[in-house]
Protein backbone atom coordinates (compact mmCIF):
# COMPACT_ATOMS: atom_id res chain seq x y z
CA UNK A 1 0.00 0.00 0.00
CA UNK A 2 1.33 3.56 -0.93
CA UNK A 3 2.21 5.99 1.69
CA UNK A 4 -0.11 8.92 2.09
CA UNK A 5 2.33 11.79 2.50
CA UNK A 6 0.97 15.70 3.28
CA UNK A 7 3.25 18.51 3.79
CA UNK A 8 3.26 21.60 5.93
CA UNK A 9 4.58 25.11 4.48
CA UNK A 10 5.25 27.55 7.76
CA UNK A 11 4.63 31.14 6.46
CA UNK A 12 3.71 32.85 10.02
CA UNK A 13 6.73 34.50 10.73
CA UNK A 14 6.87 37.93 10.30
CA UNK A 15 10.38 38.32 8.37
CA UNK A 16 11.55 41.22 10.53
CA UNK A 17 15.50 40.44 9.28
CA UNK A 18 14.47 41.46 5.90
CA UNK A 19 12.48 44.17 7.23
CA UNK A 20 10.07 46.30 4.90
CA UNK A 21 6.33 46.26 4.81
CA UNK A 22 5.66 42.86 3.44
CA UNK A 23 6.09 39.88 5.65
CA UNK A 24 9.20 37.99 3.09
CA UNK A 25 7.35 35.11 2.17
CA UNK A 26 4.72 37.80 0.11
CA UNK A 27 7.66 39.11 -1.73
CA UNK A 28 8.26 38.43 -5.36
CA UNK A 29 11.80 36.35 -5.95
CA UNK A 30 12.40 34.86 -9.25
CA UNK A 31 8.86 36.35 -10.68
CA UNK A 32 6.48 35.27 -8.40
CA UNK A 33 5.86 35.27 -4.55
CA UNK A 34 8.19 33.15 -2.13
CA UNK A 35 4.91 31.39 -0.38
CA UNK A 36 3.98 30.21 -3.83
CA UNK A 37 6.66 29.07 -5.14
CA UNK A 38 7.46 27.43 -2.29
CA UNK A 39 3.47 25.62 -2.04
CA UNK A 40 3.93 25.25 -5.61
CA UNK A 41 7.13 23.07 -5.17
CA UNK A 42 4.60 20.29 -2.94
CA UNK A 43 1.74 21.04 -4.76
CA UNK A 44 3.19 19.58 -8.54
CA UNK A 45 5.30 16.61 -6.74
CA UNK A 46 3.62 13.31 -7.46
CA UNK A 47 3.76 12.08 -4.08
CA UNK A 48 2.45 14.50 -2.23
CA UNK A 49 -1.27 14.44 -1.44
CA UNK A 50 -1.87 17.86 0.54
CA UNK A 51 -0.37 21.06 0.85
CA UNK A 52 -1.51 22.64 4.49
CA UNK A 53 0.00 26.18 4.33
CA UNK A 54 -0.02 27.92 7.91
CA UNK A 55 -0.26 31.36 8.04
CA UNK A 56 -1.08 34.70 10.41
CA UNK A 57 -5.31 35.63 9.91
CA UNK A 58 -4.13 39.24 8.99
CA UNK A 59 -2.26 38.10 5.97
CA UNK A 60 -5.03 36.36 4.12
CA UNK A 61 -5.60 38.45 1.29
CA UNK A 62 -2.15 38.81 0.48
CA UNK A 63 -1.84 34.99 1.13
CA UNK A 64 -4.87 34.47 -1.13
CA UNK A 65 -3.85 36.78 -3.48
CA UNK A 66 0.09 35.37 -3.75
CA UNK A 67 -1.50 31.61 -4.43
CA UNK A 68 -4.47 32.09 -6.49
CA UNK A 69 -5.00 28.64 -8.43
CA UNK A 70 -2.79 26.29 -6.38
CA UNK A 71 -4.68 23.07 -4.88
CA UNK A 72 -4.46 23.64 -1.35
CA UNK A 73 -6.11 22.89 2.04
CA UNK A 74 -7.88 25.97 3.67
CA UNK A 75 -4.73 28.01 5.59
CA UNK A 76 -4.38 27.76 9.24
CA UNK A 77 -3.41 30.03 11.80
CA UNK A 78 0.03 29.84 13.39
CA UNK A 79 1.31 30.94 16.39
CA UNK A 80 3.78 32.78 17.87
CA UNK A 81 7.08 30.83 17.43
CA UNK A 82 7.75 28.89 14.73
CA UNK A 83 7.44 25.77 16.62
CA UNK A 84 3.53 26.70 17.85
CA UNK A 85 3.02 27.05 13.84
CA UNK A 86 3.92 23.72 13.12
CA UNK A 87 1.27 22.35 15.99
CA UNK A 88 -0.97 24.03 13.99
CA UNK A 89 -0.53 22.54 11.11
CA UNK A 90 -0.09 19.08 12.15
CA UNK A 91 -3.24 19.30 14.30
CA UNK A 92 -5.07 20.56 11.22
CA UNK A 93 -4.01 17.57 9.21
CA UNK A 94 -4.37 15.16 12.48
CA UNK A 95 -8.46 14.48 11.82
CA UNK A 96 -6.96 12.60 8.57
CA UNK A 97 -3.70 11.74 9.44
CA UNK A 98 -1.36 11.04 6.31
CA UNK A 99 1.68 8.53 6.78
CA UNK A 100 4.29 10.57 6.72
CA UNK A 101 4.15 14.72 6.72
CA UNK A 102 7.30 17.24 5.62
CA UNK A 103 7.36 20.15 7.35
CA UNK A 104 9.00 22.85 5.15
CA UNK A 105 9.66 26.92 5.48
CA UNK A 106 7.69 29.11 3.37
CA UNK A 107 11.47 31.28 3.16
CA UNK A 108 13.22 28.22 1.43
CA UNK A 109 11.05 28.68 -2.41
CA UNK A 110 13.99 27.11 -4.51
CA UNK A 111 13.56 23.36 -3.31
CA UNK A 112 13.90 20.83 -6.18
CA UNK A 113 11.23 17.74 -6.68
CA UNK A 114 14.66 15.72 -6.41
CA UNK A 115 14.64 17.01 -2.45
CA UNK A 116 10.94 16.50 -1.79
CA UNK A 117 11.52 12.47 -3.23
CA UNK A 118 14.48 12.23 -0.90
CA UNK A 119 12.89 13.96 1.80
CA UNK A 120 9.85 11.22 1.16
CA UNK A 121 12.03 8.06 1.15
CA UNK A 122 14.35 8.75 4.13
CA UNK A 123 11.21 9.15 6.08
CA UNK A 124 9.60 6.04 4.90
CA UNK A 125 12.97 4.08 5.69
CA UNK A 126 13.82 5.46 8.93
CA UNK A 127 10.44 7.81 10.34
CA UNK A 128 12.63 10.99 11.11
CA UNK A 129 15.03 12.69 8.26
CA UNK A 130 16.08 16.23 7.55
CA UNK A 131 18.36 17.51 4.86
CA UNK A 132 21.79 18.45 5.66
CA UNK A 133 25.00 20.22 4.26
CA UNK A 134 28.70 19.33 5.00
CA UNK A 135 29.82 22.57 6.55
CA UNK A 136 32.84 24.06 4.39
CA UNK A 137 34.02 26.68 6.49
CA UNK A 138 36.16 26.26 9.86
CA UNK A 139 33.42 26.52 12.37
CA UNK A 140 34.55 28.03 16.00
CA UNK A 141 32.75 28.39 18.99
CA UNK A 142 33.17 32.36 20.32
CA UNK A 143 32.68 33.93 23.80
CA UNK A 144 30.33 36.46 24.80
CA UNK A 145 33.05 39.20 24.96
CA UNK A 146 34.38 37.93 21.11
CA UNK A 147 36.97 35.60 22.38
CA UNK A 148 37.31 32.49 20.56
CA UNK A 149 37.13 29.37 22.98
CA UNK A 150 37.32 26.39 20.91
CA UNK A 151 37.59 25.06 17.23
CA UNK A 152 34.68 22.98 16.47
CA UNK A 153 35.79 19.33 14.74
CA UNK A 154 33.81 20.64 10.95
CA UNK A 155 33.85 16.73 9.78
CA UNK A 156 31.10 15.84 12.25
CA UNK A 157 29.16 19.35 11.55
CA UNK A 158 26.42 19.35 9.25
CA UNK A 159 23.66 22.91 8.74
CA UNK A 160 20.41 21.28 7.99
CA UNK A 161 17.78 22.56 6.06
CA UNK A 162 13.99 21.70 5.66
CA UNK A 163 11.68 19.97 4.46
CA UNK A 164 11.87 17.56 7.66
CA UNK A 165 10.38 14.50 6.82
CA UNK A 166 8.46 12.23 9.78
CA UNK A 167 5.53 9.33 10.64
CA UNK A 168 3.21 11.97 11.11
CA UNK A 169 1.47 10.47 14.11
CA UNK A 170 4.99 10.12 15.89
CA UNK A 171 5.50 13.95 15.26
CA UNK A 172 2.61 15.26 16.56
CA UNK A 173 2.73 13.00 19.43
CA UNK A 174 6.13 14.72 20.39
CA UNK A 175 4.73 18.27 19.76
CA UNK A 176 2.03 17.92 21.97
CA UNK A 177 4.49 16.45 24.66
CA UNK A 178 6.82 19.65 24.02
CA UNK A 179 3.85 21.98 24.28
CA UNK A 180 2.41 19.93 27.28
CA UNK A 181 6.46 20.34 28.75
CA UNK A 182 6.10 24.07 28.67
CA UNK A 183 8.50 23.88 25.70
CA UNK A 184 8.02 26.70 22.90
CA UNK A 185 10.92 27.64 21.07
CA UNK A 186 12.80 24.59 19.16
CA UNK A 187 13.65 25.91 16.13
CA UNK A 188 13.41 23.21 13.84
CA UNK A 189 11.50 19.70 14.38
CA UNK A 190 14.51 17.94 14.24
CA UNK A 191 15.67 19.40 17.65
CA UNK A 192 12.33 18.73 18.79
CA UNK A 193 12.37 14.65 17.63
CA UNK A 194 16.13 15.07 19.78
CA UNK A 195 14.50 16.63 22.62
CA UNK A 196 11.66 13.25 22.75
CA UNK A 197 14.19 10.73 22.26
CA UNK A 198 13.72 9.70 18.26
CA UNK A 199 16.34 8.75 16.19
CA UNK A 200 16.53 11.22 13.24
CA UNK A 201 19.00 10.89 10.28
CA UNK A 202 19.99 12.98 7.25
CA UNK A 203 20.12 12.87 3.69
CA UNK A 204 21.45 14.83 1.00
CA UNK A 205 20.51 18.46 0.91
CA UNK A 206 20.88 20.99 -1.80
CA UNK A 207 23.02 24.02 -1.64
CA UNK A 208 20.52 26.12 -3.82
CA UNK A 209 17.99 25.60 -1.35
CA UNK A 210 18.69 28.46 0.58
CA UNK A 211 16.56 30.24 3.17
CA UNK A 212 15.86 33.84 2.63
CA UNK A 213 16.51 35.89 5.67
CA UNK A 214 18.04 39.04 4.74
CA UNK A 215 17.80 41.18 2.17
CA UNK A 216 20.29 40.75 0.59
CA UNK A 217 19.13 37.20 0.12
CA UNK A 218 16.57 38.19 -2.03
CA UNK A 219 19.10 40.45 -3.61
CA UNK A 220 21.27 37.46 -4.25
CA UNK A 221 18.46 34.73 -5.39
CA UNK A 222 17.92 37.11 -7.90
CA UNK A 223 21.10 37.50 -9.09
CA UNK A 224 22.30 34.08 -9.03
CA UNK A 225 19.09 33.49 -11.25
CA UNK A 226 19.72 35.88 -13.76
CA UNK A 227 23.55 35.27 -14.13
CA UNK A 228 22.49 31.65 -14.65
CA UNK A 229 19.49 32.09 -17.39
CA UNK A 230 21.68 32.61 -20.44
CA UNK A 231 19.39 30.96 -22.97
CA UNK A 232 17.64 33.81 -24.02
CA UNK A 233 14.74 32.35 -26.76
CA UNK A 234 11.60 33.59 -29.14
CA UNK A 235 9.19 32.10 -29.98
CA UNK A 236 6.04 32.66 -32.23
CA UNK A 237 2.49 31.48 -32.57
CA UNK A 238 -0.10 32.30 -34.78
CA UNK A 239 -3.74 31.34 -35.02
CA UNK A 240 -7.25 31.89 -36.76
CA UNK A 241 -10.78 31.68 -35.45
CA UNK A 242 -14.14 31.82 -37.71
CA UNK A 243 -16.78 33.69 -36.72
CA UNK A 244 -20.07 31.98 -36.06
CA UNK A 245 -23.61 32.66 -34.02
CA UNK A 246 -23.31 33.64 -30.87
CA UNK A 247 -23.07 36.50 -28.04
CA UNK A 248 -19.93 37.20 -26.97
CA UNK A 249 -16.04 36.21 -27.87
CA UNK A 250 -13.18 34.79 -25.81
CA UNK A 251 -10.36 37.13 -26.38
CA UNK A 252 -7.31 36.55 -24.28
CA UNK A 253 -9.01 35.38 -21.36
CA UNK A 254 -11.91 37.98 -21.16
CA UNK A 255 -15.46 37.32 -22.11
CA UNK A 256 -16.47 40.40 -24.65
CA UNK A 257 -20.19 40.85 -25.69
CA UNK A 258 -20.36 40.59 -29.23
CA UNK A 259 -22.97 40.19 -31.74
CA UNK A 260 -21.26 37.20 -33.16
CA UNK A 261 -19.26 34.40 -31.41
CA UNK A 262 -16.40 32.58 -32.40
CA UNK A 263 -16.20 28.70 -33.96
CA UNK A 264 -13.41 26.34 -32.44
CA UNK A 265 -13.22 23.13 -30.43
CA UNK A 266 -12.36 25.08 -27.24
CA UNK A 267 -13.50 28.17 -26.28
CA UNK A 268 -11.75 29.78 -29.56
CA UNK A 269 -9.16 32.05 -27.40
CA UNK A 270 -7.00 32.78 -30.76
CA UNK A 271 -4.96 35.14 -28.49
CA UNK A 272 -4.40 32.93 -26.14
CA UNK A 273 -3.96 29.87 -28.20
CA UNK A 274 -0.69 31.61 -30.02
CA UNK A 275 0.18 32.71 -27.20
CA UNK A 276 0.69 28.98 -26.30
CA UNK A 277 2.44 28.34 -29.33
CA UNK A 278 5.04 31.56 -29.13
CA UNK A 279 6.30 30.04 -25.73
CA UNK A 280 6.13 26.04 -26.98
CA UNK A 281 8.41 27.82 -29.88
CA UNK A 282 10.64 28.98 -27.29
CA UNK A 283 10.69 26.05 -25.65
CA UNK A 284 11.21 24.13 -29.17
CA UNK A 285 8.88 22.01 -27.42
CA UNK A 286 5.65 20.88 -30.41
CA UNK A 287 3.01 23.07 -30.67
CA UNK A 288 -0.99 23.54 -28.79
CA UNK A 289 -2.51 20.46 -31.29
CA UNK A 290 0.58 18.34 -29.88
CA UNK A 291 -0.23 18.69 -26.66
CA UNK A 292 -4.24 19.23 -26.43
CA UNK A 293 -5.23 17.32 -29.47
CA UNK A 294 -8.44 18.03 -30.88
CA UNK A 295 -9.63 15.01 -31.47
CA UNK A 296 -9.47 14.61 -27.55
CA UNK A 297 -13.26 15.17 -26.01
CA UNK A 298 -11.52 16.76 -22.84
CA UNK A 299 -10.61 19.45 -24.36
CA UNK A 300 -14.18 20.45 -25.62
CA UNK A 301 -14.98 24.08 -24.51
CA UNK A 302 -11.89 24.12 -22.44
CA UNK A 303 -11.13 27.73 -21.11
CA UNK A 304 -8.03 27.89 -22.84
CA UNK A 305 -6.56 29.18 -19.20
CA UNK A 306 -6.11 25.42 -19.13
CA UNK A 307 -3.53 25.78 -21.84
CA UNK A 308 -1.68 29.08 -21.63
CA UNK A 309 -0.80 27.77 -17.52
CA UNK A 310 0.37 24.25 -18.51
CA UNK A 311 2.73 26.38 -21.06
CA UNK A 312 4.02 28.27 -18.86
CA UNK A 313 4.69 25.78 -16.15
CA UNK A 314 6.70 23.66 -18.84
CA UNK A 315 9.19 27.03 -18.67
CA UNK A 316 9.24 26.82 -15.29
CA UNK A 317 9.82 23.28 -14.77
CA UNK A 318 12.57 23.44 -16.96
CA UNK A 319 14.20 25.94 -14.64
CA UNK A 320 13.28 29.23 -16.66
CA UNK A 321 10.55 32.28 -16.71
CA UNK A 322 8.92 34.13 -18.95
CA UNK A 323 10.45 37.42 -19.94
CA UNK A 324 7.77 38.94 -21.90
CA UNK A 325 4.42 38.09 -23.94
CA UNK A 326 3.57 40.13 -26.67
CA UNK A 327 0.40 39.86 -28.81
CA UNK A 328 -1.55 41.60 -31.91
CA UNK A 329 -4.58 41.18 -32.34
CA UNK A 330 -6.05 41.38 -35.92
CA UNK A 331 -9.94 42.16 -36.61
CA UNK A 332 -12.37 45.08 -37.08
CA UNK A 333 -14.21 44.29 -34.45
CA UNK A 334 -15.46 44.25 -31.55
CA UNK A 335 -12.66 46.56 -30.34
CA UNK A 336 -9.80 46.04 -28.54
CA UNK A 337 -8.95 49.25 -26.81
CA UNK A 338 -11.46 49.21 -23.85
CA UNK A 339 -10.34 45.66 -22.44
CA UNK A 340 -6.51 45.96 -23.15
CA UNK A 341 -5.66 46.17 -19.75
CA UNK A 342 -7.91 43.81 -19.22
CA UNK A 343 -6.83 41.32 -21.27
CA UNK A 344 -3.09 42.33 -20.29
CA UNK A 345 -3.65 41.13 -16.46
CA UNK A 346 -5.46 38.19 -17.44
CA UNK A 347 -2.76 37.34 -18.73
CA UNK A 348 -0.36 38.05 -16.52
CA UNK A 349 -2.67 36.09 -13.91
CA UNK A 350 -2.80 32.88 -15.98
CA UNK A 351 0.42 32.96 -16.96
CA UNK A 352 2.38 34.30 -13.52
CA UNK A 353 3.75 37.39 -14.86
CA UNK A 354 3.09 41.19 -13.57
CA UNK A 355 1.05 43.18 -16.12
CA UNK A 356 4.19 45.27 -17.33
CA UNK A 357 5.57 41.83 -19.18
CA UNK A 358 2.57 41.83 -20.68
CA UNK A 359 2.06 43.60 -24.73
CA UNK A 360 -1.93 43.24 -26.27
CA UNK A 361 -2.29 45.54 -29.01
CA UNK A 362 -4.58 45.31 -32.04
CA UNK A 363 -5.37 46.54 -35.88
CA UNK A 364 -7.54 45.79 -37.90
CA UNK A 365 -6.61 44.46 -41.45
CA UNK A 366 -8.18 47.87 -43.50
CA UNK A 367 -11.81 46.01 -44.10
CA UNK A 368 -9.27 43.73 -46.84
CA UNK A 369 -9.48 39.81 -46.49
CA UNK A 370 -10.85 37.48 -44.18
CA UNK A 371 -10.64 39.77 -40.97
CA UNK A 372 -11.37 42.67 -43.38
CA UNK A 373 -14.70 40.93 -43.89
CA UNK A 374 -15.42 40.03 -40.25
CA UNK A 375 -15.56 36.65 -41.40
CA UNK A 376 -12.54 35.30 -38.55
CA UNK A 377 -10.01 36.55 -36.03
CA UNK A 378 -6.28 36.45 -36.23
CA UNK A 379 -3.82 36.53 -33.07
CA UNK A 380 -0.31 36.72 -33.52
CA UNK A 381 2.08 36.09 -30.63
CA UNK A 382 5.64 36.37 -29.24
CA UNK A 383 7.19 34.62 -25.72
CA UNK A 384 10.78 35.61 -24.85
CA UNK A 385 11.60 33.27 -22.20
CA UNK A 386 15.16 32.91 -20.87
CA UNK A 387 16.32 29.16 -19.76
CA UNK A 388 19.41 27.85 -17.67
CA UNK A 389 22.23 27.27 -20.53
CA UNK A 390 22.33 23.13 -21.13
CA UNK A 391 24.03 22.77 -24.35
N1 LIG B 1 7.39 30.85 10.98
C1 LIG B 1 6.08 30.54 11.32
N2 LIG B 1 5.57 30.97 12.50
C2 LIG B 1 6.32 31.71 13.35
C3 LIG B 1 7.64 32.01 13.02
C4 LIG B 1 8.17 31.56 11.84
O1 LIG B 1 5.38 29.91 10.53
N3 LIG B 1 5.76 32.12 14.48
C5 LIG B 1 7.91 30.41 9.67
C6 LIG B 1 8.36 31.56 8.80
O2 LIG B 1 7.28 32.12 8.06
C7 LIG B 1 9.41 30.93 7.91
C8 LIG B 1 9.95 29.78 8.76
O3 LIG B 1 9.05 29.63 9.86
O4 LIG B 1 8.86 30.38 6.72
C9 LIG B 1 11.37 30.03 9.23
O5 LIG B 1 11.42 31.16 10.08
P1 LIG B 1 12.30 32.47 9.82
O6 LIG B 1 13.16 32.30 8.64
O7 LIG B 1 12.90 32.85 11.12
O8 LIG B 1 11.16 33.53 9.38
P2 LIG B 1 10.59 34.75 10.20
O9 LIG B 1 10.37 34.37 11.61
O10 LIG B 1 9.41 35.24 9.42
O11 LIG B 1 11.76 35.81 10.06
P3 LIG B 1 12.47 36.65 11.23
O12 LIG B 1 12.97 35.64 12.20
O13 LIG B 1 13.56 37.40 10.54
O14 LIG B 1 11.41 37.55 11.80
MG1 LIG C 1 12.10 33.76 12.89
Amino acid sequence: MSLEIAAVVLAAGRGLRVGGDLPKQYRQIRGEAVIRASLAAFGRHQEVARVQPVIQREDLPLFQSATAGLDLLPPVQGGATRQASVRAGLEALSGTAPDIVLVHDAARPFLSSGLISRAIAAAAETGAAIPALAVTDTIKRVEADGRVAETLDRTTLRSVQTPQAFRFSVLLEAHRRAAAAGHDDFTDDAALAEWAGLPVTVFAGEPGNTKLTSAEDFAQAEATELTALTDVRTGNGFDVHAFTDGDHVWLAGVRIPHSRGLLGHSDADAPLHALVDAILGALADGDIGQHFPPSDPQWRGAPSDVFLKFAAERVRSRGGRIAHLDLTIVCEEPRIGLHRDAMRARIAEIAGLSPERVGVKATTSERLGFTGRSEGIVAMATATIRLPWRS
